[in-house]
């Protein structure tokens, strides 16, 4: 970390994968950084998150220079599986669309990101306080925030907010400028991690009575599984053995019977929603990642969207310093929603398929049509098809 300066072209809020990936990305086209992260550095490296990257996402990280890691360790998955009634149906990835997923998890690749700044010598502050956007609706926006105790002041040209869902950027721009769309699922996502090979090569996603189940993994050592609970479950309901248990009922057996227990190294609890807010600029003040937009996590895009919204902002930039032009500026927010309405979609129709609703005890039509929208998908060459292109990220 070097000191700040009292000027950058670009304020970058927050050092999630998207203020990262934003600062690297554009201290490559030349163009003057900083990140400001409420957090230390070793919070923002505890945190779980999930571990599927787009074939786009890959990309653009091998542009940012931070894909060598990701290219020796991630494991490249060619399909994934869906299982239904205790059946399982590929989704076949390489022969359907002709691509396939990395997964790697959000917690290296944000390590990359951070070494990848530090030898480049770009200036982060961690242990900010009190950040506030300044004169966003002017040409002269400024950030001032609380560093070791002292308050400070940073002028740029322009700001990104890649602060997050509960971040202080959105929450900057007069509500009457923002419209915002949300849907809370009854539901959220028990987590677990665990030093065990992974029960089975591919990720698999299950359909049961009990509720939904996610077979993930992190490495040939490393497992990530997830089971459906009711909102506002305790975590100290759920001991290790409770969990294993609960994730072989709602396993086919012979899956059930390779799976491999261990202690857990992390688990939580994520609530499930789907937010969207437009539009994704006020002024000189840009939105980028889950500061404008939160999916379920069931169709794996929260972190591609981050990355993708950062391509778009990258290119508007890089437009204004090279060619004066504010084109590129102008069309971020349009370009970003309409890439992310398709993937909240995605999400949110993966996530209505799979898990169990809580009304479902009576409405037996909901579920009965669950259950015949997943036979015919599943049985169809183009439903197939339309999982696995959704899967692997719609063109930017
Ligand atoms: N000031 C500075 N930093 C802040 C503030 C603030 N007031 N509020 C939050 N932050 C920081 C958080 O501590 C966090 O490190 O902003 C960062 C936001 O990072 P993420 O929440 O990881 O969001 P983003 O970078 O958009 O990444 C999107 O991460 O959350 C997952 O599911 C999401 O996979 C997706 C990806
Ligand atoms: C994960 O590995 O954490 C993961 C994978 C796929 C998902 C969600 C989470 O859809």
């Amino acid at each position: 970390m070097s000191d700040s300066p009292v000027r950058t072209q670009v304020l970058i809020v927050g050092a999630g994968p998207a203020g990262l990936l934003l600062g690297q990305l554009l201290a490559r086209a030349g163009i003057d950084n900083v990140i400001l992260e409420l957090r230390s550095a070793a919070h923002v490296l505890s945190r779980i998150r999930a571990g599927v990257l787009e074939p786009g996402t890959v990309a653009l990280l091998e542009e940012a220079g931070v894909a060598a890691r990701l290219h020796r360790e991630g494991l490249r998955h060619g399909g994934f599986e869906i299982c239904v009634d205790g059946a399982l149906h590929r989704i076949d990835l390489q022969a359907l669309v002709g691509q396939q997923v990395t997964v790697y998890g959000q917690t290296e690749l944000t390590r990359d990101l951070m070494e990848a700044r530090a030898a480049a010598g770009l200036s982060t502050l961690y242990e900010v306080d009190d950040v506030r956007p300044l004169e966003i609706e002017g040409t002269e926006p400024r950030v001032a925030f609380v560093h070791a105790g002292q308050r400070r002041e940073i002028r740029c040209d322009f700001i990104a907010g890649c602060d997050g869902f509960h971040g202080v950027c959105r929450a900057s721009i007069p509500a009457e400028r923002l419209r915002t769309y949300e849907k809370v699922y009854p539901f959220g996502w028990l987590g677990l991690l665990a030093d065990v090979p992974p029960v089975a090569p591919e990720l698999i996603y299950v359909r049961h009575e009990r509720g939904f189940a996610l077979c993930s993994q992190r490495s040939p050592t490393r497992s990530r599984y997830y089971l459906q609970v009711p909102a506002g479950a305790a975590l100290e309901a759920w001991p290790d053995s409770v969990f294993w248990a609960e994730l072989r009922r709602r396993l086919p057996s012979a899956v059930a019977a390779a799976l491999h227990e261990g202690p857990a190294i992390e688990k939580s609890i994520a609530p499930l929603r789907s937010f969207v807010t437009e539009p994704m600029r006020h002024g000189r003040l840009f939105l980028a990642g889950d500061a404008a937009h939160i999916v379920p996590p069931t169709g794996a895009k929260g972190l591609n969207l981050a990355a993708s919204d950062v391509a778009y902002l990258r290119q508007g930039l890089g437009d204004f310093y090279r060619r004066g032009s504010s084109a590129g500026l102008d069309a971020y927010s349009q370009r970003c929603l309409q890439r992310i309405w398709k993937a909240e979609r995605f999400s949110w129709w993966m996530t209505s398929l799979l898990h169990r609703f809580p009304s479902q005890g009576d409405a037996a039509f909901d579920q009965r049509l669950q259950e015949a929208e997943l036979a015919y998908l599943l049985s169809s060459a183009h439903g197939r098809g339309m999982i696995a292109e959704n899967y692997v990220g719609l063109p930017l």
